[in-house]
This record gives structure tokens, sequence and C-alpha cells, in this order.
């Protein structure tokens, strides 16, 4: 098989170096081009030391025709519009924004507040949480990856939602993430003095952009969707999340069925450990890797999954090549490990 020729729009942020490290390893793959709006005509390598030496271009100066396949690690709506001149030139899109993460472009433009600038290509976008994508990926032209929280959570309640277990209540969501799921254009709450020594919330509630997102997959695999109470925090560590999930049951859960559930839910899965009784799931496990673990703990009726993934590889540009992989049929790990 040839090499897959591939371009990273948005390089110089934090998915795509971790993006272009990963692509630049991956033995199927020849890095063709990498954009920047700013940094054009250096070297990633100058702007992260340990990155590989990939020059940076401008997106105006690319060919676009060059490329089997594009990532885009840019912020929403600027994702679209570049989707749409990749589609149009035939290149494949993985799309790491929001942008097509919706099947209703009201919800999107409600929650992200500007005008869709493609809301034709929503139909045809995958919805990339890989494990449960398997059968829409392959030969997909247009891959939407989740968000990070999104995945974390996700992952965890998958098992329960898609068995259409009884839930009593609202699931209530606890989750913390490092600073660099702000991205790395600086923000004054990001700013190491504001972060350091401290633990704070923010978007508690409702009102987390993560939180529509979360709900309408819930919505697609269980037939009685509760809706989620979500609070996330930033935690003052470069990277890594971690959510306590909190689901409760109007009868005590069985905690051996629950397992039984879990563990059959993701045997053979090569990106997802769900933990033996006692172990609980922390950042140690998953930070740097492209891997979501996660941990069971029954407390009469109330279950709590704790999940932990890498916000910036299995949250990000991890499972944007374990997407890449299965669209265009190559080994799902080929490159992960
Ligand atoms: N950070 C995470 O943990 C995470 C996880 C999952 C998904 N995501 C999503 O992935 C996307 C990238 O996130 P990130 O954290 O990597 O962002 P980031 O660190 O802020 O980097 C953004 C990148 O986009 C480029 N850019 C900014 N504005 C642009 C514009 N108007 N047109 C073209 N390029 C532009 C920047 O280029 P220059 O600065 O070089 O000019 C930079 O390369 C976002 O949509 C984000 O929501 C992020």
């Amino acid at each position: 098989m040839d090499k897959v020729r591939a371009g990273i729009y948005g390089a110089t942020g934090y998915t795509g170096y971790e993006l272009a490290t990963i692509l630049s390893r991956h033995p199927q793959v020849k890095m063709m081009f990498a954009t920047t709006k700013t940094y054009a005509g250096k070297s990633l390598r100058d702007i992260f030391p340990a990155a590989p030496d990939l020059p940076l271009t401008s997106p105006e100066e690319v060919d676009r025709g060059s490329v089997d396949i594009v990532f885009l690690c840019l912020p929403h709506a600027a994702s679209a519009a570049t989707a749409v001149t990749a589609l149009e030139a035939g290149v494949k899109v993985i799309d790491l924004s929001a942008d097509f993460r919706f099947e209703n472009v009201a919800v999107y433009e409600e929650w992200y507040k500007v005008k869709h600038p493609a809301p034709y290509l929503l139909e045809e976008a995958v919805y990339g949480l890989t494990e449960f994508a398997r059968d829409d990926l392959p030969g997909a032209r247009l891959v939407a990856n989740p968000g990070c929280y999104t995945t974390t959570i996700l992952l965890a309640l998958a098992p329960l939602m898609m068995a259409q277990a009884e839930i009593a209540g609202d699931i209530i969501v606890d989750a913390k993430s490092g600073v660099s799921g702000a991205g790395r254009t600086p923000k004054t709450n990001t700013l190491f003095v504001e972060v350091a020594d401290n633990f704070s919330p923010y978007a508690v509630g409702r009102s987390h952009r993560h939180l529509p997102e979360m709900e309408q997959v819930i919505g697609w695999w269980h037939d009685q969707p509760p809706k989620l109470i979500f609070s996330p925090h930033l935690l003052p560590v470069p990277r890594g999340i971690l959510a306590n999930i909190y689901v409760n049951s109007s009868d005590t859960w069985s905690e051996s069925d629950v397992r039984a559930l879990y563990t059959s839910a993701y045997a053979g899965e090569q990106f997802v450990d769900v933990l033996p009784a006692g172990e609980l799931a922390t950042l140690a496990h998953v930070v740097h890797t492209n891997k979501c673990v996660m941990s069971l703990t029954f407390t009469g009726k109330t279950l709590i999954i704790t999940s932990a993934l890498d916000n910036l590889i299995k949250g990000a540009a991890g499972q944007a090549v374990q997407n890449m992989n299965v669209v265009i049929g190559l080994p799902e790990e080929t490159g992960l490990f």
C-alpha cells in the first residue's frame, strides 16, 4: 500500500503539535504540509523544541491536491470553511473542531454563536467516537472527531446507555481538565499565575459546549435518555481529563452485572481499559497515551464511573489517527503505540 499523503491545518496549536508528532512516526503516512497563520517559513521545531522538523506554510500557499487526507486542528467555523475547500479538491477530512459534530445546525449555532459555514455537510459527517463508529468510518469523506470531555464521558456511559439501563434522575458529571484543553491561544484564565496553586470550576451545570454533544449521542443510544449535569474544572496540570460520573438507579446496582457489562463491552479494545474492582482510574494511567481508562465504584443505588484520558491524544489527535486508520482500511492501532 502506498503511503497516505497527509496535511495538518493548525499544526502550531496543541492538538496540531500532537498530531504532527504521531503522524511523523506513522509507518503508513507521508506528511505533506503543516499550516499556520502566524509562523509561515519557520519549522514546527522552532515553536516546540521536541517537535518533528516540519516546515510551516500559510494555508493560502498549500497545494490542496498534494494530499489524500487533511486534519483540521483549527478553531470552530475556520475548520468548516477549510473542510469545504478540501472536500472540493477530493481530499478526505478529519475535523477536530466542533463544526461537524451536531446533526442539528440550530443546536450548533446556539451553542457556538456562529452561523455554520457549511450546514449541508452535517448529514454526511461521521461522528468519530471510534469504538462505536467502525461501521460508518470506512471510506468516509468527512469525520467529526468528538470533543475531549465528550470522549471521556461517552466512553464511560456507552455500555449502560446501550443496555437501556434504567437511570433515576440526572447523571452528574464532575470533570477536571488540564490547561492544554483550552488551546494555545493566550487567555487570562490560563496564565500560569491564575492556574498554578489553584483549582477552579467553569461553565458549571448545563452551560458547557460539550453538554449538547454528549446528550445528542446519549439520545442515539438510549430510548429514554437521561439528562446530564456537567461541572468541568481547570486542573493545574498541562494535560489529562478525569471525570467522576454519578449514575443513580432506583434499585441497588448489581456489581457483578454491571462489571460484566463493561468488561464485555470493552473486551478486545486496545484503547479502552476497565480496571478491576479495587483500582481507580487516574491521570497517570493515561497521559501521553491513546487510552481511556475507567473504573467502577458501587455504593448502593449510586454507581460512580471514574474515566480518564489524555485530552490531546485519545481526546483529540490520537483518536483522529485511530479514525484515519479505520477510514483508509489500516489496522486501527497503526502508529499509535
Ligand atoms: N486542546 C484540546 O484538548 C482539544 C481537544 C479536542 C478538540 N480540540 C479542538 O481542536 C481544535 C484545535 O484546538 P487546539 O487546542 O489545538 O487550538 P490552539 O492550540 O489554539 O491552536 C489553534 C491553531 O489554529 C490556528 N488558527 C487560529 N485561528 C485560525 C484561523 N482563523 N484560521 C486558520 N488557522 C487558525 C492557529 O494557528 P497560528 O497560531 O499558527 O497562526 C493554531 O495552529 C479546536 O477546534 C478545539 O476545540 C481541542
